[in-house]
Formats: C-alpha cells, sequence, structure tokens
C-alpha cells in the first residue's frame, strides 16, 4: 500500500531526529497477534496503533512478551516474527519467552485488575482491591518476572543493533522493565510512554508501597516519561512528591532523581487520518456501509468500544433509555449501535461487566421494542472494517468513559463520518481537551446530562453540525499521529543526555524547586 502522507512524515523526521539511534519499541501486546494458521491478527486496542506507525516508518525493533502458545512456540525458537505476511515489508518484533502461569499472573492479577483498575479509580474502594499474600505473589511471580523477560529480550535486540539504542517502552503493563535496562546499559536513551490517565497520589497510596516504589523506581530509570495530557504530567508530578519524596520543577516537568534529571511531558496520542479515511474508502467498507443503510432507521447513533468497566457502557445505555423514556417521539426513529470488543474475558471483572452490559441492552429492548423496531442493536465482535462502517454512519457518536487517556474513538469516527455528525464526549477522555470546544462534553456519570446532550446532538441544526465536525477533523487532522511522533522524537534529541564526549543538541535544564 502507498505510504501515507502522516507515514512519510514520520520517516522523514526519524531520519532527521533519530539519525544517531536505533529504536527499540517495548509493550506487553506485540502488534500483531499470530494465528495457529500461520495469519497475523490486527492487534486490539489504541497503542498498537499509534506505534505501528512509528515502527513501520523507522523500521524499529519491537520487543513484546509472548501471550500465547502460539507466540511461547516462535519464542523458544528464538527467530523473530515479522509484522507483515510480505517479507519486504514490515518490521521484526521478538517475542520475550514467558510461562503461561507466570503470564497469567502478571496480566490477569496484576495488570489489568489492579493498575488498570488503579489507574482508571474503577474500584468499589470500600470492598476492594483486598490486598494480600496471593497478591503480592503474582506481583513477584508473574509481573516482576514477566518485565524481566521483556527488559532480557530488549537488550538482546539492542546488542545486535547498529547504533545508540533507544527504548520506547510503552504502558502500565511495563513500569519494571526500564529500571533493569539502565542497570545493564546506563547510557541508553530511555523514553516511557503512558497511554492510561496518571491517578493522583491519594488514589495510588491503595497499592503497597512494595508495588508503588519499584513502579516509580522503573519508570524513573526513563529520561523521558510522556503521558497524554497535562493533568496527567501534574498528577505524576504530585505523585513524585508525596509518595517519593521527590524534588520537582513543576513548570519545567522534571523531577531529579539519582543524580539525574526525569522529564515529564504530555503528547496526546493520535491517528493516521489517511490511512483512515483510505480505510473508509476501501470496498469492505463501503459494503457494511450499504449493509448499514438497509437496517438503520432515521437517525444512528453509534458506539465503538472494548468491553472495559472506564468505557461506562452501561451508563450510555441508562441515558439512552432516558432518552426513549422522555421523547416518544424517538421510538422507531432512532437506534443505538454498539459495536463492542470484547476485552480480557480472562479477568473475572471483565467477564461479570460484560454480563451486567448485555443484561442491560436485553432490559431496555425488552422494555421498549415493538414489532418493527429494536432500540439497540448490540454487536460483539473485532473487525476494524465495521467500526469504520459505523463511523461513516453515525448522526451522533457517543463516547462517555469514565476516565480514558485518549479515547481514539473520538478522533476516528470524525475524520471519516459522512453525515456531519455529532461528538458526545465525556469530559474526563483525554480527547476532551482537545475537542472538547466542538464536541457535546457530557460528566459522564450523569445520565440525564447525556440523554439530554444526545437529544440535543440529535435535533442540531444541519450548519451547527457542520461547524462542529469540521472544527473536529481539522484538529484532528493538524493533530495527528505524525505530530505525536514528531514532538517525542524531537524532545528524545534534545533532552536524552548525550553520550559522553558528545555535546547535547540543546540544553533546557530547570531550575529546581524544593518541596
Ligand atoms: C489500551 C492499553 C494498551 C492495551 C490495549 C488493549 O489501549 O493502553 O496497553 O494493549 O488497551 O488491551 P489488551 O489488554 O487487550 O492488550
Amino acid at each position: 500500500m502507498e505510504q501515507t502522507p502522516a507515514l512519510k512524515a514520520i520517516g522523514r523526521d526519524a531520519a532527521r531526529l533519530l539519525g544517531q539511534f536505533s529504536p527499540i519499541i517495548l509493550s506487553n501486546r506485540a502488534p500483531v497477534e499470530p494465528l495457529a494458521d500461520g495469519r497475523l491478527a490486527p492487534g486490539a486496542g489504541g497503542l498498537v496503533k499509534a506505534l505501528t506507525s512509528l515502527a513501520s516508518a523507522t523500521k524499529a525493533s519491537w520487543v513484546s512478551a509472548s501471550r500465547t502458545d502460539v507466540e511461547r512456540d516462535i519464542a523458544r525458537s528464538g527467530v523473530p516474527l515479522n509484522s507483515s505476511t510480505d517479507p519486504d515489508q514490515g518490521f521484526p518484533i521478538f517475542l520475550a519467552p514467558t510461562d503461561a502461569e507466570g503470564y497469567q499472573l502478571h496480566y490477569t492479577i496484576i495488570s489489568n485488575p489492579l493498575l488498570w483498575f488503579a489507574h482508571h479509580y474503577l474500584w468499589n474502594i470500600a470492598v476492594e482491591p483486598v490486598v494480600d499474600q496471593s497478591l503480592h505473589k503474582a506481583w513477584l511471580d508473574g509481573y516482576r518476572v514477566v518485565n524481566e523477560a521483556v527488559a532480557r529480550t530488549a537488550l538482546a535486540t539492542a546488542r545486535l543493533l547498529p547504533r545508540r539504542p533507544l527504548f520506547l517502552t510503552q504502558d502500565y503493563q511495563l513500569y519494571l522493565a526500564p529500571e533493569l535496562i539502565r542497570s545493564e546499559m546506563p547510557d541508553a536513551a530511555m523514553q516511557h510512554f503512558v497511554h492510561i490517565p496518571w491517578p493522583e497520589p491519594r488514589y495510588l497510596k491503595v497499592l503497597p508501597a512494595t508495588m508503588r516504589d519499584p513502579i516509580f523506581k522503573g519508570l524513573l530509570a526513563n529520561d523521558i516519561i510522556g503521558l497524554q495530557t497535562s493533568l496527567d504530567v501534574h498528577n505524576f508530578l504530585r505523585c513524585c512528591v508525596e509518595l517519593m519524596g521527590l524534588r520537582v520543577a513543576e513548570a519545567e516537568g522534571a523531577v531529579l532523581y539519582g543524580g539525574r534529571l526525569v522529564w515529564i511531558r504530555a503528547y496526546p496520542v493520535s491517528i493516521d487520518v489517511d490511512a483512515m479515511r483510505q480505510l473508509g474508502e476501501s470496498s469492505r467498507v463501503r459494503e457494511l456501509e450499504a449493509e448499514v443503510e438497509t437496517w438503520r432507521t432515521e437517525k444512528l447513533i453509534v458506539r465503538v468500544d472494548r468491553t472495559d468497566p472506564s468505557k461506562n457502557l452501561i451508563r450510555g445505555f441508562l441515558a439512552y433509555e432516558r432518552l426513549l423514556e422522555d421523547h416518544p417521539e424517538y421510538h422507531g426513529r432512532v437506534v443505538l449501535w454498539a459495536f463492542l470488543q470484547p476485552s480480557r474475558l480472562d479477568v473475572v471483572a471483565y467477564r461479570n461487566y460484560l454480563d451486567a452490559v448485555q443484561a442491560t441492552v436485553h432490559r431496555i429492548n425488552a422494555r421498549f421494542r415493538s414489532d418493527t423496531w429494536e432500540p439497540t442493536r448490540l454487536e460483539l465482535g473485532e473487525d476494524m472494517d465495521r467500526a469504520v462502517a459505523a463511523y461513516k454512519s453515525y448522526d451522533v457518536l457517543l463516547v462517555n468513559p469514565i476516565l480514558d487517556g485518549m479515547n481514539l474513538v473520538a478522533k476516528e469516527g470524525p475524520v471519516v463520518n459522512k453525515r456531519s455528525g455529532v461528538l458526545v464526549l465525556s469530559e474526563s477522555a483525554g480527547a476532551h481537551e482537545e475537542l472538547g470546544a466542538h464536541a457535546l462534553s457530557i460528566n459522564p456519570f450523569d445520565v440525564d446530562v447525556t440523554a439530554r446532550a444526545i437529544h440535543r446532538a440529535l435535533r442540531m441544526a444541519p450548519l451547527e453540525r457542520a461547524e462542529r465536525s469540521n472544527a473536529i477533523g481539522q484538529i484532528v487532522a493538524t493533530n495527528d499521529v505524525a505530530r505525536w511522533v514528531r514532538l517525542q522524537l524531537e524532545d528524545i534529541r534534545s533532552l536524552t543526555p548525550p553520550l559522553r564526549g558528545q555535546s547535547r543538541a540543546r540544553d533546557t535544564r530547570p531550575v529546581l524547586v524544593r518541596r
């Protein structure tokens, strides 16, 4: 496929800014999932989408944990997986060996129910989490072990590369890896990007210090820590002060740790707008779009999400129920199409959540359906083409997470939508910092406010719809994935300490303030 302008820009920026480095991306999930029959399934979630652009443009090496038996076999073989089935395309993926039991502790006990829940304020804190021996064991035998395996594989990969390694570690599943890498390669350039919200210090105190301290020590082994929004940066710096007793320079976004300066920066993640539009014009998406026309009603509300408690699916359906209660005129004339990707179903909390979501939809449909009308269309599946067909067709896009690092649905939908649809957006999604002024903002907990926002969106005059959706499209096109990458690469070039004997491109050391 033709390279998009964003990919070309990333390639140019990488050549300009990364000449001295060999980049290595580290993430828990590999960008593609090898299936038993040799096919490659695309990886789930926003992280993979954003980083694939960087890896494709720079031919970076990518290191991930082996998550499945197929991946464990590949890890054992020692041969990297290619991200594309075309051997001339793609980039190499090095899978770190794990054993199934250790990985399960890492993923289903620590990373998702514990760390993800801590970052998104998802606990009912009166009764959970219960920190006990089994949790500590999962931390040591699962989380730590998988982090060590990924770090070791990344170090081995770095030793094969021609230039100074640049480790780009991603997200909450790998907080411990950077410290191990730093201890083996003190001169490496290291950046860690956290794709999810950073909580305020008091909430993070739920984690015992035996977990919290290694998390900060691991992260602070990097030269730069990237977060999504200015609020995340603020919260991180507060945590450094309150939980680690460190000195920070809030205005400059720097922490003094172990005699080194660590920079804390916001880089709002984004999408490849042309790639999304190209996909929108593909024949399969057009076919699926035509199929939507056969069943849609006059107005269509769409939501596309992983089945994650942070996505606030149930309150979204309750808001829709309120809309149907208050406005019988919509009966038979509107459908809410929820296209949901089942997520993390090996984690108990996620299974229970999906059950609750389905029960809510069934109840609402039973309450309002008629012989000719089903109010909610709930589809479970993993199919980007179908998601894009939904994006093209909506009048209202509902994005109402309790809390979200960024939320790429809020950016993907508006750039392909054909109906000047309205974005109803949670004020607690990271995307709100950029798009809030042109969306209808909602408090995600308030189902009445959400219902009223949907109602307003459904009745909005065409001119206002067009103005709002054009403004969002322009912001996303300007703040695209190439900009996300460029801002990080510029900082890596100017803020990572030079190798001994070399000079830094630009010295912007802050004046440190004492706590
Ligand atoms: C979010 C996280 C990623 C994660 C993705 C999918 O985007 O930030 O780190 O990979 O969700 O979740 P999963 O657990 O399926 O990898």
